[in-house]
């Protein structure tokens, strides 16, 4: 059995069924992540393994104070937030991307000088898109279901995440502008990539050039 176990972050949901493949590609045994079960760290003791299921946003968090030596992680949750890790390498899943969005028929952009309001998970990341154009704008936090917010008159347009483009057409909405493309990343802890280098650079190796 390998003496250390490798803690490894992984998200739930959508990503995560496309990670197993791209995992076991490179020989990378995570039978344990696809078994159906409620049970949050899922334990290969003959690989020392742990998986860590989390909500995406969480996963740079556990691996920044090493509760967990590598994470899976969204591009736009780095984005968004600052975290002290190393991501060595793109992983080339969960690819989406970043955009404003809105009715179609919206001003968008807006006359001069009118501020725009903003329904975003991605304060952040909004906040320094529109600050770089000098558009104004007042910012209004959501958690999800954000397509909601210009049907409603919450807001004028969303900054969010956009995949197949489903939600919005479904909702009557379009895209109005690309910030940024989306796909998950690998991150390491940087002591633990240190510590338990003889276990992560292969791995990172094998990712690399698959
Ligand atoms: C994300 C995002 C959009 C949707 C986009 O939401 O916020 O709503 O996916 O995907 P699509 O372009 O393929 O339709 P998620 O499913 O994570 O749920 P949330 O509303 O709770 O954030």
């Amino acid at each position: 059995m390998p003496e250390e176990t490798l803690v490894v972050a992984v998200p739930k949901g959508r990503v995560l069924e496309q990670l197993v493949p791209r995992f076991e590609r490179v020989g990378f045994d995570v039978g344990v992540l696809t078994k159906k079960s409620r049970k949050l760290i899922r334990e290969d003791a003959k690989r020392g393994l742990r998986f860590l299921l989390l909500k995406p946003d969480d996963v740079p968090t556990y691996v920044e104070y090493g509760a967990a030596d590598l994470g899976v992680v969204g591009r736009d949750v780095l984005l968004e937030r600052e975290y002290d890790l190393y991501a060595p390498l793109d992983l080339g899943i969960g690819r989406c991307r970043l955009a404003v969005a809105g009715l179609s028929d919206v001003a968008y952009p807006p006359p001069p000088g009118k501020t725009l309001r903003v329904a975003t998970k991605f304060p952040n990341v909004a906040t320094r898109h529109f600050q770089a154009k000098g558009q104004p704008v007042e910012m209004i936090f959501v958690q999800g279901s954000v397509e909601l917010a210009p049907l409603t008159g919450l807001a004028d347009v969303i900054v969010d995440i956009v995949e197949t483009g489903e939600t919005l057409r479904q909702n009557g909405l379009a895209v109005l502008e690309d910030i940024h493309e989306v796909s998950s990343v690998l991150v390491a802890n940087r002591v633990g990539l240190k510590l338990k280098r003889e276990r992560i650079a292969p791995l990172l190796e094998a990712l690399r050039e698959e």
